[in-house]
């Protein structure tokens, strides 16, 4: 297959625009005409009877693993255990017989996961792949596949591979939470319903790109970046530190908000910006009081929240980037957007190799 650029100057931000078109792909892969979440089949099954789900996998595809976690845990009550492939392959995981492992990759190549999907088999683990790529070898190991639909990506540092694998994880969580008596048939129909909004959310989050390029000029300029969040935010912020440091070779870290004080707090001073990701939710206020700390040490700041916070937020003299103020299951992947595109403009402004950082393969078959 040969894949343009189209009228994008790279690859990354080609699909990054993608996004709310794939991911509604992806989406309606698993939403029946009836309004709920349709499995392939024998997954359902599997979801009532475990009594937990191990996920697994490597870089971008194991920080979606860790925001499906909270998933999995607020809508089915259902206990993950999470690593990277690199080490869980080498624990003494004691795993129950007949538990559900999830392996997430885009390439479906990579060896410290596909390795992990073999050692989870070998321990009588029932194994579904969330792949890319249809034909890979984790394709071809897994009891269950569920594809991603994002197209071919191209660009090294992975953007709408990670959308569509939140997607999927969104999709199994629901089902999950239904299978196991803890979602009510109206819930899981009402949270379907928001699942279909989700790409008009990605493409709201878009129109934010004029505003994201004036601020990445300031980013291009910074030595270090530090991304602060809770909850679900906090995997993000995992994710925007990664991505700016794969397209612009900034170091960039990523905090729990609360952990700040537990010694970044140290680094803070004028020329270390700090992308505090805080959309008005249950952790709001905790995680102002965090940016609060920042601005009282001489740190700038960028918001990265919803209109709410933003209007909370106004008297901070932060810069803000506010998204529309929008459900709890929408926010992590509206919130991928800006991350991606404040490292692709940055990358962009400093002349880097944008789709083929140094160093960086798009498949790593080395362990
Ligand atoms: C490489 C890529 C990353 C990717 C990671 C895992 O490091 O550069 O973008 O997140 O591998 O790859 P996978 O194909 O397993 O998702």
């Amino acid at each position: 297959v040969i894949v343009h650029k189209g009228e994008h100057r790279h690859f990354m931000a080609k699909e990054i625009h993608e996004q709310p078109k794939v991911v509604g792909q992806t989406l309606a892969q698993y939403i029946a005409p009836d309004g709920t979440i349709r499995l392939p089949a024998g997954v359902d099954a599997d979801l009532r009877t475990v009594d937990r789900v191990s996920i697994v996998a490597c870089g971008t595809s194991f920080y979606a693993g860790l925001i499906a976690k909270y998933w999995f845990e607020r809508y089915a009550k259902l206990p993950v255990e999470i690593d990277i492939a690199s080490e869980f392959r080498y624990r003494d995981v004691p795993f129950g017989a007949g538990n559900l492992a999830i392996f997430v990759s885009q390439s479906g190549e990579t060896a410290d996961t596909l390795a992990s999907l073999e050692f989870a088999k070998t321990h009588g683990q029932r194994v579904l792949a969330v792949v890319n790529v249809q034909t890979s070898t984790m394709a071809r190991s897994s009891h269950i596949v569920m594809p991603t639909l994002a197209g071919p990506e191209i660009g090294v540092a992975s953007t709408k591979a990670f959308t569509c694998q939140l997607a999927i994880l969104l999709c199994i969580a629901i089902a999950a939470g239904r299978s196991r008596g803890v979602l009510s048939a109206e819930e899981e129909r009402s949270l379907v319903r928001t699942l279909a909004e989700i790409p008009d959310y990605m493409a709201r989050a878009l129109e934010l790109e004029p505003k994201v390029h004036e601020l990445a000029r300031e980013i291009a300029r910074a030595r270090d970046a530090l991304f602060i969040g809770r909850g679900t935010n906090y995997p993000l912020a995992l994710e925007g530190a990664l991505k700016l440091k794969e397209v612009t070779y900034i170091h960039a870290e990523g905090y729990a908000a609360g952990e700040l004080k537990h010694g970044p707090i140290a680094l803070i001073d004028k020329g270390l910006p700090v992308i505090v990701i805080a959309p008005y939710d249950a952790t709001f206020e905790k995680t102002m009081s965090n940016m609060q700390e920042v601005i009282a040490r001489g740190g700038r700041i960028i918001l990265l929240t919803d209109e709410r916070g933003a209007s909370l937020a106004a008297s901070s003299g932060c810069s803000v980037l506010a998204l529309p103020d929008m459900p709890p299951i929408v926010a992590p992947l509206a919130l991928a957007v800006p991350l991606q595109l404040l490292a692709y403009h940055s990358a962009a402004i400093m002349g880097t190799d944008v789709d083929q950082p140094r160093n960086l393969a798009k498949s790593v078959t080395v362990e």
